[in-house]
């Protein structure tokens, strides 16, 4: 059985293509697209200069120390300890010195520009992002509450506007980074960090979990999608509605096979009598870029493999593999799964 499992597995696992290698997926911390991630590489990059060429100095220090030296010890009489105060009193004190303070001060400044959510305003964040063991829930809290919605993996933001999430942990510490836009800021149980981040330009950014969280912390990863406002506006406006009903033969079956399987006891579809949080939001699954928690492009194959054998894909993740489907059944499923748009 664990054989046939696995060769299923294999042969599925063929068509997967990890995504984390996208070059369409930008994540250089010294290329800003948005006022927080700027200041910090203005402060960054400086700091990065600084301490390469400090380090190429000390290197030279060291050849030029191998290259001057002449003789052996049992050559030579005993060194005398004294003397060298002067090279000690400067790279020791002086310059740490004027480097540390120059940073602080450099530092300060960076704090006092940074822009801070709102604090003074509780429950004023537009997206609630919740870290979990090994993906992230994504929650649009602006307008009323039939507005609400929750997705997964996947944030979108219009472009030119702050927008203020609100960072919490359904379990361990994740730390939320988007290089691009953000520096890191950790997601802790019980918790509620405040950020506001926003992009210069419309554009797709990578996000990582930075805090090691397990098993999966290297597979945990996010995109960040900005959009133009009017853009932004019709995602929003198609992301509230409930799922599209099928209207082909294959996908009909298909959301038979998701609803008397085992599947709603974890995910929720909109629009049907799934319901369940445990596992992320499938209302609109089809419109993502990415399966897994960012980990493979989100396609056909991919989905297969998913649904057959997550664990294997991503060892440790909860999603059991789920072998009991036919090839149809499956066929079926991932047909209905991928027309969620
Ligand atoms: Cu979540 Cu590392």
């Amino acid at each position: 059985m664990t054989r046939a499992r696995l060769l299923v597995a294999a042969l599925a696992l063929g068509g997967c293509r990890a995504a984390i290698s996208d070059a369409n997926y930008d994540r250089s911390a010294l290329a800003p697209a948005g006022p927080a991630a700027r200041i910090l590489a203005q402060l960054g990059l400086p700091v990065l200069v600084g301490f390469v060429v400090a380090s190429l100095v000390l290197c030279g220090l060291v050849v030029w120390l191998g290259w001057r030296r002449t003789g052996r010890f049992d050559e030579h009489a005993a060194v005398s300890a004294g003397g060298g105060f002067g090279w000690m009193l400067v790279g020791g004190f002086v310059i740490p010195g004027v480097v540390f303070v120059a940073l602080f001060v450099a530092t300060l400044g960076v704090l006092d520009a940074f822009p801070m959510a709102d604090h003074v305003k509780p429950g004023r964040a537009a997206i609630r992002v919740v870290g979990h063991q090994w993906w992230w829930e994504v929650q649009y809290l602006e307008g009323d509450l039939q507005a609400h919605f929750t997705t997964a993996n996947e944030i979108h933001i219009p472009t030119g506007r702050a927008i203020e999430l609100e960072l919490v942990s359904a379990d361990v510490i994740h730390s939320f980074w988007v290089p691009r836009l953000h520096g890191k800021v950790d997601l802790v149980p019980g918790i509620a960090n405040h950020i506001r981040i926003e992009a210069d330009h419309a554009g797709r950014f990578e996000g990582a979990c930075a805090e090691f969280c397990g098993l999966q912390h290297a597979t945990m990863r996010f995109v960040v999608v900005a959009d133009a406002p009017p853009d932004y506006a019709r995602w929003l406006a198609h992301q509230r509605q409930p799922a599209e009903e099928p209207t082909d033969a294959a996908a009909l079956r298909g959301r038979d096979v998701f609803q008397s399987g085992a599947c709603p006891m974890c995910h929720a579809i909109g629009g049907t009598t799934a319901r369940a949080t445990v596992g992320p939001d499938l209302t609109h699954i089809g419109s993502r870029l990415r399966i897994g928690a960012g980990w493979l492009t989100n396609d056909v194959a991919s989905l297969h493999a998913w649904i057959v054998d997550a664990p294997a894909l991503r060892p440790g993740v909860q999603m059991p593999p789920l072998t009991m489907f036919t090839g149809v059944q499956l066929h079926d499923l991932v047909t209905y799964l991928e027309g969620l748009k």
